[in-house]
């Protein structure tokens, strides 16, 4: 089986992450931060530790301004259904995904002033753009750093740059390069940055969440949920302390476990190395399937793609593509629209949608040139029909 459904959730998992699980589950299994007995104590400690390596991974000195939820979708709509109110006005790329696209078109039918620069047909978005669009009072910028249909990533760093200057919040969508791409919070100018912990940060799925930076008026972010959180229990109002004051009721603590494995892994294997491979994977991937007579590519250019990649073929429809892989070929990948309508817009994907490979960090170069041969013999089965 050859696994290309990486920007959907990576698989395998080094060992490290379902060490954590398993050592969780055996050995301290309880209720963090509500009882005082060991082993709360012992899994608040897990928490904690994961909370750090997040942190130290994004260059963020408090590691109590990481808050958890359930996965990027959790971080995005903590940030923007947490800051944002009627009269506001937000500004966003034409590559979003749907976990930022759905919450805004919601505000924006509670009076909330929704504002889209468009980006190149390869998916870059020009930042004398956003420049032009911020001549307005904008109260946020959200940016998808790595789009999940073509893997093309912003240059974030000058993004948030205008965006700081302008006087607005930086959110930062990361749930495509969180884990595979080098990311600081002060250096790259973000003030919020929301992540996923199951992708490329290699944790298991339901952990992810949000990272406020230093600078970020905390009081001003109303939590999505109120509820216990072990701590000033006396009181009936919520804790007005991070992350309490985000992160009411037992938390994913098994999962947060293993988050903390595969942020672990990552420091330990070291972002360069994992890039490296990963630079490796998109070329190839770009070059075989770009060789391939009526396939067309929807390629981000060269200096700034992740290893996702979409395609098109004459031949046959991204269903029936995808099907063919994964029945003749046991090829797994995604097919159709990636949840980011928006995207596949902006590309000139929409509605039909496209087919998706995405390589990941254990993805091998014989495995993509397998798939490469996959979609040729696939294509060409297709043209004689
Ligand atoms: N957003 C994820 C994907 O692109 C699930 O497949």
């Amino acid at each position: 089986m050859i696994y290309l459904d990486n920007a959907a959730t990576s698989f395998p998992k080094p060992a490290a992450v379902c060490d954590a699980m398993t050592a969780f589950a055996l050995e301290i299994g309880a209720n963090p931060g509500r009882s005082g007995h060991r082993l709360s104590v012992d899994a608040g400690r897990v928490i904690y530790e994961t909370r750090e390596a997040i942190a130290s991974l994004f260059n963020m000195p408090d590691p109590l301004r990481v808050l958890f939820a359930s996965n990027a979708t959790g971080g995005l709509n903590q940030a923007l259904l947490g800051f944002l109110r009627p009269g506001d006005r937000v500004v966003t790329s034409g590559m979003e995904h749907n976990s930022v696209m759905r919450p805004l078109r919601a505000l924006e039918s509670d009076g909330v002033r929704v504002c889209v620069v468009p980006s190149s047909p390869e998916g870059v978005l020009d930042p004398d753009d956003l420049r032009r669009m911020l001549r307005e009072k904008t109260d946020m910028v959200v940016v998808n750093h790595g789009s999940n249909v073509n893997g093309c990533m912003q240059m974030i760093r000058e993004l948030g740059a205008i965006a700081r200057r302008a006087g607005a919040l930086f959110l930062v969508d990361a749930a495509q390069t969180a884990g595979c791409v080098d990311i600081e919070m002060e250096r790259d100018n973000i003030d919020l940055l929301a992540f996923t912990g199951h992708k490329a940060l290699f944790g298991p799925q339901g952990t992810g969440g949000l990272v406020a930076g230093e600078r970020v008026p905390l009081e001003r972010m109303r939590p999505l949920i109120y509820g216990g959180t072990g701590s000033r229990s006396e009181f009936e109002t919520q804790p007005e302390f991070p992350p309490d004051r985000y992160e009411s009721g037992t938390p994913n603590t098994i999962g947060i476990a293993g988050l903390g494995g595969g942020v672990r892994f990552i420091l330990e294997t070291g972002m360069a190395e994992i890039r490296r491979h990963e630079d490796e994977l998109a070329a190839a991937l770009v070059d075989g399937l770009g060789s391939i007579d009526g396939v067309r590519l929807y390629a981000a250019p060269p200096e700034r793609r992740l290893s996702t990649v979409s395609f098109t073929s004459e031949a046959l429809s991204p269903s029936e593509l995808g099907l063919c892989l994964d029945e003749e070929f046991d090829i797994l990948c995604r097919v159709g629209l990636h949840c980011s309508p928006a995207a596949h817009a902006s590309l000139g994907s929409f509605p039909e949608g496209t087919i998706r490979f995405s390589a990941g960090y254990f993805t091998t170069s014989d495995e993509i040139s397998a798939a490469i041969d996959a979609v040729r013999a696939l294509v060409r089965k297709g043209d004689r029909a």
